[in-house]
Order: C-alpha cells, then structure tokens, then sequence
C-alpha cells in the first residue's frame, strides 16, 4: 500500500477513543452503568434512531462515509441484547413521522417530535435490565439555542418519557447527543440511575459512546462547562442574545470563575466533573517554585476494580489584591494513561506564573496595561473538578509585573462590571465598578508603525520559490508586484473556486494571472472545524464536535487524531482548515458552542495547540477562529461586543495566545461582528498591536465569508475594506473574482486618497506569500512532492453522489438552448438530480439558473454541477431573502451531443425556476 494514503482504520480508530474520553458520566447511582455482559437493554427516544453527528452551518457540513448511530453500535455489540419489539414499535412510529430536516442554513429544528411512551413500551423497560434514553438536540450557525422546551430545556414529551421509564426500570441511563450542555434539572425530579453526556461525535460517534456503555472504555470525561441550576444563573444571559449591542457586564467572572466565587449554591455539576467506573486516590504537592514556574507533582493511584484514566486538573487561589480575582483559576491539567487496578503513576505537571497573572487594565496597581502578580498567599488545588480539588499547599509571592504591555483594544464607552471583594468571613461579595476606557487612539499607533514602502521594480523574474531557495529576499521578490496585484491579493475567491480543491470554501494567493506568473501558487482552505467540507460532495473523515474534544481533557490524543486529519488535508490539497474554533463558551444559548471548546481559556487553547501542532506535520496551517468575542449567532455580523481590556486579555484572547505562542498557529480568522466599536476585521489594536507585536504571530488573518469593516464611529458596510487592509488582516474572504472586485471595495480609492499604502499592502502580501511558502500548494506548484505522494493525492474515492430520476431534455432545433424547467428539479440537502441532454451545438454553454431562497444573505446553498459524473464546478449561492436572481457560469460541453448534467444540492432552502444553457458563439 501507498504509505502515503489514509490510514482510515486508524483514523476511524483515533476518533472512537476520542469520543470515547469525552464522553461526561454525571450520575451512576448502584453502578448503573456498564452495561453487564448479556443484559437485556430497551432503548427510548427517538434520537437513538438519528444520530446528530455535529451541530449545524458550516462547521458540520462534512459529506462521510458513514455515520454509526448510538443504536447501530449497541447492535453490534455481542454482549447487549436490545429489545427488538421496542425497536420495532419505534421503527413503524418514525416512518409515519419522519425525522423533520427543517427549512435549511439556520432553520432545522432544535430537537425532533418524540413518541408518547405507550404501556407496551414500558411493558418492555419492566422486563429488560436496563433502559436507555436517548435525547438529542442540535443549534449552530445562525441558530443560538433558545432557553426554552426543545432546545435547552426537555420537551413535555421527553420529560414524560424519562420519568415514566425512570419510574419502571430498574435502571434507567440517560444518554445526550447534544452539541453542548442543556438544562439539567430534570435529573433531580426523576433520578434516573446514570446520565451521560455524548456530545456530538462525528461519524465514529456510536462507536466511542457503546464503548463507555459497556465499559470497554472506563468513562474518563470531564466536563468543560460549569452546570447551573437554571439558565438564569449564569452572569452573561441578561447580556445576551441582543442584535447590536452586549455589555460583558461579568467581565471575567465566566463560567466556574464566576460560581466558585459568588454562587457556588447554584451549581449543579461544577466545572471539570465527571464519574469514573473505578476509584482513584491522588497525592500532589508543589515540588519546585522558581521565579517563574511552579511544579506540581501528583501521584495517581487506581483503588478501583476496573482499567481507566483520570484527569488531574491544577487550580489557582489567588489574592484578591486591589484587582479582584475569582476563587479558582485552571492553571494546568494532565491526563494519566490507563492505569490498571493498584497500578499508580505520578504526573509532573509545569505551571507558569504567567497563566496566573491577573491584567491590570486600569492602573489601579500602579502598573496600567501589565500582568502581574499581586502580593499575598497563593494556594494551589489539585482534584478532579474544580469544586472538589484539595489544597496542596501555598506560597507567598511579592508585588510582580511579569509583563508590560501596551493598552489595546479597550472600550470606549463606560459600563458597570464584576469585580469580587472578599469578606471577612472568607467569602466574596460582588460589586461593580466602572470600566476603563480607552485612552490610546489606534490609528495613530498605526501612523506611528507604518510600513515602509518598497520602490516597484516591474518583474525582475524571480519566482516565489527563489524565496524558499534563498535566492532572493522576500522584499525583493514582493517588489516585483504591481499595485493592481497587491490589491489583488487582498481578495480571497470562493465559495467553490475552481482554481483549488472542488468545493472548498476559498482560494487565496495567485489569485490573478500577474500573481500566478511569478509563480505564487493558489491556496485553499476549507471549512472546519468537524472534518473537510467539499461541496460537492467528496466524501471526507467526519470528527467530534469541540466540546467533545475539551471533555477529553487529553492533548496527546487530540493531537494523535488531528495528525490524521492533517494528512488527509493535504491529500485534498488544501492548505488550511477553517478551524479549530475557539471561542469562549460564555453562555449556554450560544449555538456554535458545539465547535468549541469551553467556557475556559487555559483548557481551549491547549486543546486546541494540540490539534494546531499535529496538522502542521503536515504543513497545514490551520484557521483558528473566531478572532474575537463571536460568543452568539443572533446579529453576529452587526452586534458590538463591549469587553474590558481585563477580560478580552484574560478570558477571550487567551486561548488564541495559548495557540499561538504555544501551537505555533499560522493563520486566524476574524469575525464578522464587532468589539469595542470596532469590527474586529478592521480593528489595528487586535490584528496587529495584540496579535503579531505581542504574540510574534508572523501567519495570515483573513476575514470570515463576506465579513465587513468600519470606519471608527460609523456602520459596518460591505465596500469598506480598506480598514481591513490597515489593520492587517491580510485577506478579504471571499469574491467571485479577485481582479474585478465584484463587491467595488474602497482598497484602491483609499490607497490612491492616501488613507492606506503601498507598503501596508505590500506588508500584508508579505504574511500571505510567507504562509505559502510553508504550505504544500507551494510545494504541488514546484513538484517538490513526491511521486507516491502525489499518486495518493491523485487517488479519489468511487463518486457515491444518489441520482435522483432520470428525464431527458434536447436543445432547441433554432437557437440551441437547452430549457430545464425547474419542476424538473428537487433541491434538497444531500439529493442529486440528473439530466440527459442531447446538444447539438459543442462548445461553451452559459448556465443560467434563475433561482431564490427566503434565507438571508450569510446563508450558503452550494449547488454542484458534474457533466458525465465529472464534477465541473460548485455554484455557491447565497440566500435571496426570497428575492428571484439569475447566477451565470460557463460550462463546457465540448465534444459529443450526448450528456448527462448532475446537480447535486448541498442546501435547503433553495428554488429554481429554470437554468437555460445558451451556447457562447
Ligand atoms: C463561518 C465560518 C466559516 C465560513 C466559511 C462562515 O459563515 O462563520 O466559521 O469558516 O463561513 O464557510
């Protein structure tokens, strides 16, 4: 075999095990669960016959090869027996109330219609062993959750079922396949024996959940995300969810910082919990403090009966100091490898003060824009959640600046936020205190760094790979390019560019026919994070969602997994993955929390170093995203998020510095909303002053898909991209055509009106040629790949694509256009439909398909075109808002009178009226 081809065994292997150490044992009263071997088992919810492998937008839309359900793994396990009748009952009550696909991007329902449970169903939880109920839900992109029944909350329905089968069974195990965490206070009423959170995860999903079932895997997960008693509870939702504007009023008490500190009553599964089938005992103590690290040291021992894992999490107190500090921190975590019954292992675990340092955003330590350390006792927990980890000792610490900054990106406008005070008797009060704002003016930062300006020289006939090979400097060879290119070169094309992997999300680089001369090869990226996203229906490796991986709380497995899918990236040549996706789970209702990691930064950007280092094995310089503060989906291209300086460095930043300083992170994507009054696209302070001065990233920041830009003071609009180019977010993602600046952006009126420059252009194609020259499209371009590497790229799978009937249609005996009515056509999410053409003329068509979808314009509808099963193209469309346009691409049906065109439709949500191809004369 190729060793260069995917190991999909391995591959499939890897993710199993990561969905299994995700998976979160809340309960397991009596040891409910494993499953004993030979038991009778009777499965509930609907949910179990449709596995929700991702959530939903763009971070799920992976086309797999398979996806093993909940169910279908159980019946493949040889020591469970299900109850078929149960099954059965199921199996008619869904064909007469199919599963619900919803209206398209942004409109599939939360949850689906469950079954009323029937005195025969429960006839067969009294005579089973044990019953499993299965309840799922989905949210994403453009989809926040809501906090009502169906999507954070049970329905009446499921309730019902729970507790009438809990009343029942003689144990009864709860299962969620949900993105991320939902109201729990149904446990409490209904006392089922064992609930496990599932998560969603991807096409190896049921596999790694049976494996925690029936013990084959001892449950190791933790959870990512502090479980309050209500919704209500957490700081951030009376901020939530508006369109315009969300003051983080909370600042950074997120999460546990904020329960463990004020509401610790509230909580009702805390932060870094979860059951094991076996018992552990630790012993940890700090074994070495210098200047700038603590070691801490902890031994595990298994005391139980069975194999397993635990995750030991290191938390710090520390003093209050004129800052205000929450009661906990994470500051490290370790996971033990399979330790057997008696078996112990001691893991050294290297802490630096630098993770424990408090931001002073205000001065108020005399010592304005610094981390520091305040003066006092700190004390350091070690345990296996954040509630119950023991104290292991503490130390003293002195007034300590550990870094000194420079203000950025800090608000502009006044606001109230949490600070805590510490009482008397030990506990903390929250109180407010009034925000820092602003008093460094970004733009004359930015007058104040600009870039020098390289003289043209007009091609001298250097190559980009002359940089690579040292023969020239990259300022010499990005002289050679004109200002229409550096223009250019700003502009990503896509979605479904044809000059990249068939339907990925852009292409960016040599981009014009000026830049491919000098040898600048085309990048490509796909959407991520879940797996690779073509569009036309390539099949690729579906993984976990986000929260799944955080739950593992294990790096090295993270890593091994994302190795594979840096390989399989570059077999689909494609340079970056649109992912991994980091925001801060700040509130529950986020619908994308399901692509992220969680409501902390220590843990998600570890996580995601892990899965940023593996990919660069292969060269892939994956997106991390979004860069910063995309904490909702509601308005998310026009609300402002309004952060202190404290908690955007200390809460939502960290993360991406960990993955940047730590992962080495070579790329980055920007939101489509705003902080502080700024989008962040355009924002100098945090693609610049933050990110490269501070963290010496040296990759590319691109903008997320049709994202927009202001100037200080007004409106976000669509042509105002010359703040992007400013602020160094390199490339505008994306247009149909880089060189004709389909969207009339600002960049070359402002460049010539003296507002941007060359050199800031010049600059920034500087970081994309830098990105490339690491990437494999350079190498592909320079045949620098090996030929058995390129034989396995070159490899692709049988096209498994379902055809839909089959009408034929012949071309107009005068004009030769060749009608397809659009009654001829069904688009729908996953369906084809194929026609037979008879052309008499032979050359190049214009397609013209006139089309509509009541979405609105972010929604994507990706329509593949194949001619003889050959894919030709993705036409990418964006939601109408339910208004009638025409879409023209050329298509070529050059030799022969006889075809067949495929449509293949990514999308709900889409009608066409007709597509008329005319022939170009
Ligand atoms: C999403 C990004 C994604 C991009 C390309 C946007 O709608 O927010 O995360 O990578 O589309 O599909």
């Amino acid at each position: 075999m190729n060793s260069y081809k995917l190991d999909l065994e391995k591959y499939a292997a890897l993710a199993r095990q990561a969905v299994a150490e995700g998976c979160v044992l809340l309960e397991n009263e009596g040891q409910a669960l494993p499953l004993r071997d030979g038991e009778r088992v009777a499965v509930f919810g609907r949910m179990a016959f449709h596995y929700y492998k991702s959530g939903l937008g763009s971070g799920g839309l992976v086309n797999t090869r398979y996806v093993v359900g909940i169910l279908d793994a159980l019946k493949a396990c040889e020591g469970v027996h299900l109850d078929e009748k149960l099954m059965g009952i199921y199996e008619d009550w869904i064909m007469e109330n199919p599963y619900d696909e919803g209206q398209g991007w942004g409109r599939v329902p939360w949850c689906q219609k469950e079954m009323g449970v029937t005195e025969e169903m429960l006839d067969c939880a009294r005579r089973d062993d044990v019953s499993l109920v299965v309840i799922g839900r989905t949210a994403g992109e453009d989809q926040d959750n809501n906090a009502k029944a169906g999507s954070y909350c049970l329905t009446e329905m499921e309730e019902d079922m729970i507790r009438r089968v809990c009343e029942v069974s003689e144990r009864t195990v709860v299962v969620l396949n949900v993105g991320n965490i939902i109201d729990m206070s149904w446990v409490e009423k209904y006392h089922p024996q064992a609930v496990l959170y599932a998560w969603q995860g991807g096409q190896e999903g049921g596999n790694g959940v049976a494996d925690v079932l029936t013990g084959k895997v001892c449950a190791c997960g933790k959870l990512t995300d502090t479980i309050a008693a209500d919704i209500k509870d957490y700081p951030s939702t009376e901020n939530f969810g508006d369109p315009f504007k969300n003051y983080y009023k909370e600042d950074i008490y997120v999460g546990y910082r904020y329960f463990e500190t004020f509401a610790k009553d509230k909580v009702l599964y805390p932060f870094g919990y979860g059951l094991s089938y076996t018992t552990f005992e630790t012993r940890a103590e700090i074994l070495k403090n210098t200047g700038d690290e603590i070691t801490v040291s902890v031994t595990v021992s298994n005391t139980g009966e069975v194999r397993g894992k635990e995750v030991v999490q290191v938390y710090v107190k520390v003093p209050q100091g004129k800052l205000g500090n929450p009661a906990r921190k994470l500051i490290g975590f370790a996971k033990t490898k399979e330790l057997a019954p008696g078996e112990q292992e001691e893991v050294c675990i290297v802490i630096q003060k630098y993770d424990m340092a408090s931001y002073d955003d205000s001065g108020v330590t005399g010592h304005k824009s610094c981390y520091v350390l305040e003066e006092g006792c700190y004390e350091v927990f070690v345990g296996s959640d954040v509630r119950s980890a023991v104290s292991v000792g503490c130390y003293e610490e002195e007034f300590r600046v550990i870094e000194e900054l420079e203000e950025a990106y800090a608000p502009v406008e006044k606001f109230q936020r949490m600070k805590a005070v510490l009482l008397p008797d030990g506990t903390y009060q929250a109180v407010t205190e009034e925000v820092p704002v602003r008093t460094v003016d970004p733009q004359e930062r930015r007058a104040n760094e600009m870039p020098e300006t390289l003289d043209y020289t007009g091609d001298k006939g250097y190559k980009l790979v002359d940089v690579l090979d040292k023969k020239v400097s990259m300022e010499e060879f990005i002289a050679q390019i004109s200002e229409e290119d550096l223009i250019a070169i700003f502009r990503g094309e896509g979605m479904c560019s044809p000059k990249v992997t068939a339907g990925t999300a852009a292409a960016f680089g040599g981009v014009t026919d000026g830049l491919t001369a000098l040898g600048i090869p085309v990048g490509c990226c796909s959407d991520g994070p879940s797996g690779i996203r073509m569009d036309c229906g390539t099949k690729a490796f579906s993984l976990p969602n986000g929260t799944s991986f955080g739950c593992t709380f294990n790096v090295e497995l993270v890593g091994a997994l994302y190795e594979m899918t840096g390989k399989e990236l570059r077999l689909n040549k494609i340079d970056s993955l649109l992912g991994p996706g980091m925001n801060i789970h700040r509130n529950p209702l986020n619908g994308r929390n399901f692509e992220y990691i969680s409501e902390d930064p220590i843990l998600t950007g570890r996580i995601c170093a892990a899965q940023v280092k593996a990919m660069a094995k292969s060269g892939i310089g994956s997106t991390i995203k979004h860069f910063c503060g995309n904490n909702q989906e509601v308005g998310r291209s026009t609300s402002d998020s309004v952060i202190s300086e404290r908690a955007l460095r200390e809460i939502y930043l960290k993360g991406f510095e960990i993955a940047v300083k730590e992962g080495g992170a070579r790329s980055v994507m920007t939101t489509y909303g705003s902080v502080n009054g700024l989008w962040t696209a355009g924002s100098y302070d945090l693609c610049t002053t933050i990110l490269r001065k501070e963290w010496g990233f040296d990759g590319i920041v691109m903008t997320d898909w049709w994202a927009k830009s202001n100037y200080e003071g007004h409106q976000a609009e669509a042509l105002v991209k010359a703040p992007m180019v400013a602020a160094q977010n390199d490339i505008y993602m994306v247009v149909s055509d880089a060189k004709a600046n389909p969207e009339n952006d600002d960049v070359e009126e402002m460049l010539h009106a003296g507002k941007i420059t060359l050199g800031e252009l010049q600059r920034n194609a500087a970081n994309i040629l830098g990105f490339l020259l690491k990437s494999p499209s350079v190498l592909l371009l320079t045949d620098r790949i090996c030929k058995e590497e390129l034989e396995a790229m070159n490899t692709k799978e049988e096209d498994d694509v379902d055809a839909g009937s089959l009408v034929s249609i012949e071309s107009d005996s005068v004009t030769q256009k060749i009608v397809i009515d659009g009654a001829l056509l069904h688009p729908a999410k996953g369906k084809a439909d194929v026609i037979a053409v008879t052309n008499e003329f032979m050359g190049d068509f214009t397609m013209k398909f006139t089309l509509k979808s009541d979405l609105s314009e972010l929604a994507q509808l990706p329509v593949s075109v194949f001619l003889d099963n050959i894919h030709k193209m993705t036409v990418s469309v964006q939601g109408t808002n339910g208004k009638w346009v025409e879409e023209s691409r050329i298509l070529n049906m050059g030799f022969g009178h006889n075809h067949y065109i495929k449509f293949y439709y990514g999308a709900d949500n889409l009608e066409i009226k007709e597509i008329v191809l005319t022939p170009n004369r």
